[in-house]
């Protein structure tokens, strides 16, 4: 609209310049009077439509054979009437539909309150722009469900835990996608109670999809969740596109973006994550129980994001690894306004692997911390874990790594029985904010640089030219950590 009428303005200086040039001051007046009454004019009818109706209402495009209507079900958008029933009745149309393709419910404009309640497999949940499903905020309606078997405790307490506002077991094919309509924890309350320790067991996620395959994730915005935000535990094929998520950089305990939790084969891309803990962090179970159920995380690519995270970072591993990690791929990612961009955390009785990392492309933009490793991230489930489980971190490569306004670039915190081996340094070039000493800190470290770097790494590093030819051997003994900054 800019555009057309831009060029509007441009034929009218064409035919009138002695108009213009005569009575310029006028002639701006009456031009911006003009475009204002035309700018009011057309938002009246995309808002209101010309006779009253609501034209500017997206259509929701049909992703299944059937689709229904939340209101079809009794549903009321008025944010304050339940709709754990029109949900759940729904959602139970749409489970006989299976074998012909599915359904798809609709979620209108409005704001749809509702306790948790569970999708189906081959299901389509579309959120209608403006259309707000809001996570009901008393406890005592969210069932509590008995520990995830990787984790063997609730995050938060021994037990059950509550589940999640959306929730999956056992599912196949599940679509959750929209006008880039809402998923609202209404957090908040939950924060509190948790702060005030009035809660017997830990805070429920989001969304949880536990046990599944074929699930996509896009379009949509995420807000508030009361713990975790987008949980897929255990799952094959998870596919998360263009979605925000949303909850305060500050006094929002927990409320990690996404945490793929052993799975194989996920990508995650094109998204906006500012939330009160990790952005992204990929794990795979807690201690012995992490190590007993033995699932990996991996095949797991994640580009195109841009996060933010104030309290911890923007995208982790760990720390519940045990069950390893590998085959991570974390490419075109902007980290602004952080504590931490990239992190690993992990710890001795945590068994496990971390290998075969790579990160590329990544901006840091003002944090604090560019690139941290920490192996001494001593939270445990109970006392049942093996202290000599030692996890295995390898083969971890840093390529192409920008930024600006960065305290400390690199902080690789090995120690003699967990060592960081075989990482590769390539194309580093940090901008950084604070005094010139200990901003390339190092223990336990072995591995590589080829080229030159900015700033110049620890003396742990093997150094090699550009060609691969060695320069210089490192040091490998050398320790150099400071967490006074
Ligand atoms: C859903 O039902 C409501 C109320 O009957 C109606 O206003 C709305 O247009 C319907 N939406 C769709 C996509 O059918
Ligand atoms: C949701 O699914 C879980 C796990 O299958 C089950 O325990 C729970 O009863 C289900 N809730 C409802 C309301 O059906
Ligand atoms: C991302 O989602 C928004 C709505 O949430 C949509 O307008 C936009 O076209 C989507 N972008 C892509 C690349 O799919
Ligand atoms: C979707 O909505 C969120 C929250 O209202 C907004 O921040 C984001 O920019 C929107 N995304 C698109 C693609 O319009
Ligand atoms: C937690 O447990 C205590 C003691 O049994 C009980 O009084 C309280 O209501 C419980 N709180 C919640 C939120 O369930
Ligand atoms: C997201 O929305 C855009 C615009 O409506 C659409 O073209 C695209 O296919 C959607 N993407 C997914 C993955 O649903
Ligand atoms: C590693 O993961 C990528 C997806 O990110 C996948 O395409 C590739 O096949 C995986 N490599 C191996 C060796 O599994
Ligand atoms: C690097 O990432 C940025 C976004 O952070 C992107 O704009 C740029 O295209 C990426 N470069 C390459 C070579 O992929
Ligand atoms: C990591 O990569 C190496 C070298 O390609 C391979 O031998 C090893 O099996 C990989 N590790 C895992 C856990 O996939
Ligand atoms: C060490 O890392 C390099 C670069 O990623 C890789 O090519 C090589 O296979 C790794 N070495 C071992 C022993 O895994
Ligand atoms: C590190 O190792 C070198 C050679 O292996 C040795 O000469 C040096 O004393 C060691 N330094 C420390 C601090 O242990």
């Amino acid at each position: 609209m800019f555009g057309r009428i831009y060029s509007h303005r441009l034929e009218w200086k064409r035919c009138i310049p002695a108009l213009v040039s005569s009575h310029r001051t006028l002639f701006t007046v009456l031009w911006i009077m003009g475009f204002a009454s035309l700018f009011i004019w057309q938002r009246n009818l995309l808002v209101d439509g010309l006779w009253g109706l609501r034209v500017n209402e997206k259509p929701m495009p049909m992703l299944r054979p059937f689709a229904f209507n939340l209101t079809d079900f009794g549903g009321k958008g008025d944010g304050v009437t339940e709709n754990t029933k029109a949900f759940e009745k729904a959602i139970m149309e749409i489970a006989k539909l299976g074998k012909k393709g599915g359904g798809q419910l609709n979620v209108p404009p409005g704001d749809w309150l509702t306790a948790p309640f569970n999708l189906t497999s081959h299901m389509t949940l579309f959120l209608a722009e403006g259309a707000t499903i809001l996570g009901i905020e008393d406890e005592a309606l969210w069932p509590l469900m008995p520990p995830l078997p990787s984790y063997g405790a609730g995050r938060e307490h021994a037990g059950p835990r509550y589940g999640s506002l959306i929730h999956g077991q056992h599912l196949k094919d599940v679509v959750i996608t929209g006008h880039n309509g809402t998923i609202n924890g209404q957090g908040p309350s939950w924060w509190k109670k948790y702060k005030q320790k009035l809660l017997n067991y830990t805070r429920g996620p989001l969304v949880q999809i536990l046990w599944s395959s074929d699930i996509h994730i896009s379009n949509i915005t995420l807000r508030d969740s009361p713990f975790w935000t987008i949980h897929p535990y255990d799952c094959k094929n998870v596919f998360i596109t263009n979605v925000t998520i949303l909850a305060p950089v500050f006094g929002a305990p927990n409320t990690d973006g996404i945490d793929p939790d052993s799975c194989d084969n996920v990508v995650i891309e094109d998204c906006y994550i500012s939330v009160g803990d990790d952005g992204i962090a990929i794990k795979s179970g807690w201690d012995q129980y992490g190590v007993a159920y033995g699932r990996p995380s991996t095949n797991i690519l994640i580009r195109n994001l841009v996060v933010r995270s104030t309290v911890s970072a923007g995208v982790s591993i760990g720390s519940e690894m045990s069950g390893g990690v590998s085959n991570i791929t974390v490419e075109n990612v902007v980290v602004w306004s952080s504590r931490r961009a990239m992190r690993i955390k992990t710890a001795a009785g945590r068994g496990g692997y971390i290998q075969n990392i790579t990160y590329r492309n990544i901006t840091f933009d003002n944090v604090r911390v560019g690139f941290v490793v920490k192996t001494d991230y001593n939270e445990h489930p109970d006392a049942g874990y093996d202290p000599k489980a030692y996890p295995i971190l390898s083969n971890i490569n840093f390529i192409n790594i920008h930024g600006q306004g960065v305290r400390v670039p690199v902080r690789l915190h090995g120690s003699p029985e967990i060592p960081l081996r075989n990482l590769t340094f390539r194309d580093f070039s940090v901008g950084i904010s604070y005094k010139k000493k200990h901003i390339f800190q190092c223990s336990s470290v072995q591995g590589r640089v080829i080229g030159s770097i900015f700033p110049a790494p620890c003396e742990n590093l093997d150094l090699y030219d550009e060609q691969g030819n060695l320069i210089k051997r490192g040091a490998q003994n050398v320790t150099d950590i400071d967490y006074d900054f």
